[in-house]
């Protein structure tokens, strides 16, 4: 195309076109500049196939999602904890009983055998659940014994109360004792049912 001048002298030539007034040298690009770009290609290759092909190493929304379970582990590790106070504080903030309602309202779960108004009756018919809204526990009325129930599960499981903590994770259970202890005041009095597991037993099983 562009007819090239011989070059006795090692002089950089001037290639012939010419646009807007502006010329250009016909120069060899400097060996150095080169081996950038094909670092940067081989580079490229490495890592397309490393990285996209093969999923070695972590992208950084994994990086992002590990934080988020290290955070959530150490989270529920302080829950195990939690003390009456800092239930009865829970279940006067509104979002997590806010939250926590949601969750115990949601079909199929504890509203089904709880009742929406916690009294474990349905239009006048029993549920299978134990009324919440009494002072009456089976299990415990203090908020730590209900935080447990609710994370276990009942000891009978023929009974059919879950363990929650495994569907809910720790911060869903908290948020629904909270919703439940915002039914009661704090320091009221409770009393033990009929049929309550011997004392001893709740504190013997952890
Ligand atoms: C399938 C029915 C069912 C569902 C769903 C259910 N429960 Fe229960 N729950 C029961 C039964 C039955 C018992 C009584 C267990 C026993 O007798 O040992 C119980 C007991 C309890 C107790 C202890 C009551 C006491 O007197 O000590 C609490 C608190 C409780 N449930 C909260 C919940 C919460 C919160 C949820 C939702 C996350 C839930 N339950 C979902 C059936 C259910």
């Amino acid at each position: 195309m562009d007819s090239k001048q011989p070059s006795p002298t090692n002089e950089p030539v001037l290639r012939e076109h010419v646009y807007d007034g502006i010329q250009e040298y016909d120069q060899k690009l400097p060996n150095w500049w080169l081996f950038t770009l094909y670092l940067a290609i081989a580079y490229f290759v490495i890592h397309w196939l490393c990285y996209y092909q093969l999923g070695l190493g972590s992208s950084d929304e994994m990086v992002i999602d590990q934080a988020i379970a290290e955070m959530q582990v150490a989270r529920d590790k302080q829950m195990e904890s939690i003390t009456d106070e800092q239930l009865w504080a829970l279940s006067r903030d509104t979002a997590a009983v806010e939250a926590g309602k949601a969750t115990f309202m949601t079909q199929g779960m504890c509203v089904s055998c709880h009742g929406p108004d916690l009294s474990g009756t349905l239009g006048g018919a029993k549920l299978p659940g134990l009324p919440l809204s009494d002072k009456e526990w089976k299990h415990g009325g203090t908020p730590t014994e209900i935080f447990k129930i609710v994370r276990k599960g009942s000891p009978d499981v023929t009974k059919g109360m879950a363990a929650w903590e495994l569907m809910l994770g720790m911060k869903r259970v908290s948020e629904v004792v909270a919703f439940v202890l915002s039914h009661h005041k704090e320091g009221e009095p409770v009393t033990r049912a009929a049929d309550s597991p011997p004392l001893a037993a709740p504190a013997a099983a952890k």
